[in-house]
Formats: C-alpha cells, sequence, structure tokens
C-alpha cells in the first residue's frame, strides 16, 4: 500500500479480533490506528454499554455512524470499527470510499467462545446467547461480505492474520 493517503478499514462480528488486529497492522504500516467504539465512548462520556442502556440501540446507531464519518474524513489511518457498523448501507459506502476495507471472521463456535464472558457487549446480554450470535451473523453475513478482502480467523493467532492482511496488501502495489 504505497498509497498513503488510502486507509483501511476493519469489520467484523464481534469477538473476531479487529482491534487487537488493527493495532498491530497499524505499527507495521507505521500509519495511525483508530479504534471507532473508543471514539464513541470519548465523544458521549460514556461506556458502550451504557450508551445502549440509557438511550438505545437507534440512538447508538446514530452516533456511531457521525462517529465514523469523523474519523473518516481524516485521510491513510487504520480504522478497526464496531461488530455492527456495517449495518448501514452508508456506513458501508463511507468505509468503501475511505480505502481497503478487510472483513474478519470467524466460526460460530469461535465467537462464541470469545466472547461468551462478556459484560461489555450490550447487544449479546440476556435471552439465549448462543441463539443470539447466530440470528446476528445470519442477519449480517451479506453485510459482512461488501468487503475487498475476508480473513477467517479460526485458530489463527493475531500476527498471522496481520501478515495475511500484509502479503495481500504487498499483492496490490
Ligand atoms: C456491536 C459491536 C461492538 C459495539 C457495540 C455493538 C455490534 O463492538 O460496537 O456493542 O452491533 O456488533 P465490537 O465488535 O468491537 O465488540
Amino acid at each position: 500500500m504505497r498509497e498513503k493517503r488510502r486507509g483501511i478499514v476493519i469489520t467484523g462480528f464481534m469477538g473476531t479480533g479487529k482491534s487487537t488486529v488493527g493495532v498491530m497492522l497499524a505499527r507495521r504500516l507505521r500509519r495511525e490506528f483508530v479504534d471507532l467504539d473508543s471514539v464513541i465512548e470519548e465523544v458521549e462520556g460514556k461506556s458502550i454499554r451504557d450508551i445502549f442502556e440509557e438511550k438505545g440501540e437507534l440512538y447508538f446507531r446514530d452516533v456511531e455512524s457521525r462517529c465514523l464519518n469523523d474519523v473518516l474524513s481524516r485521510p491513510g489511518m487504520v480504522v478497526a470499527t464496531g461488530g455492527g457498523a456495517v449495518i448501514r448501507e452508508e456506513n458501508r459506502r463511507r468505509m468503501r470510499e475511505y480505502g481497503f476495507v478487510v472483513c474478519l471472521t470467524a466460526s460460530p463456535a469461535v465467537i462464541e467462545e470469545r466472547v461468551r464472558e462478556t459484560t461489555v457487549r450490550p447487544l449479546l446480554l440476556g435471552g439465549d446467547f448462543r441463539e443470539r450470535v447466530r440470528a446476528l451473523l445470519e442477519e449480517r453475513k451479506e453485510f459482512y461480505r461488501d468487503s475487498d478482502l475476508t480473513i477467517v480467523t479460526d485458530g489463527k493467532m493475531p500476527v498471522q492474520v496481520v501478515d495475511e492482511i500484509l502479503s495481500h496488501l504487498e499483492g496490490l502495489e
């Protein structure tokens, strides 16, 4: 990726390692890293969980879209998004305009294992956890497909995922 202005956006379901991979990828590419959920928490002055609890999902999605737009106004960064940022078509369009979109995936069983103990992911609290993960994955699968590269993370260390992304980017040069 010689073209420095072209940024990289990482999408994918909860528990696929977007933030961990994003930090490492940015370091290797000497780019700035931004985590969209952290920006949202900073802007709102509260945790994602509290935003959902106090204001509801629609409010959260509006803030998420606004913060995504703000973040993507600065070119050339590596940006990790929250798992639901792909739901809105306008967000996906914005990500594509920004640069290269990488989606991290994992099988339902692996995702369940990685996020089972979560207390910070409001969409997975309450109800049948397994059912919830599978229903959300099914609902969103076409949105996650809207990317330039998909990487299966099952059984891989974050560094392997980063290497795969980098070798793909090198092939584009
Ligand atoms: C969400 C994923 C979360 C966070 C919020 C909603 C989702 O981010 O944005 O809880 O709708 O999938 P992570 O994917 O980083 O857990």
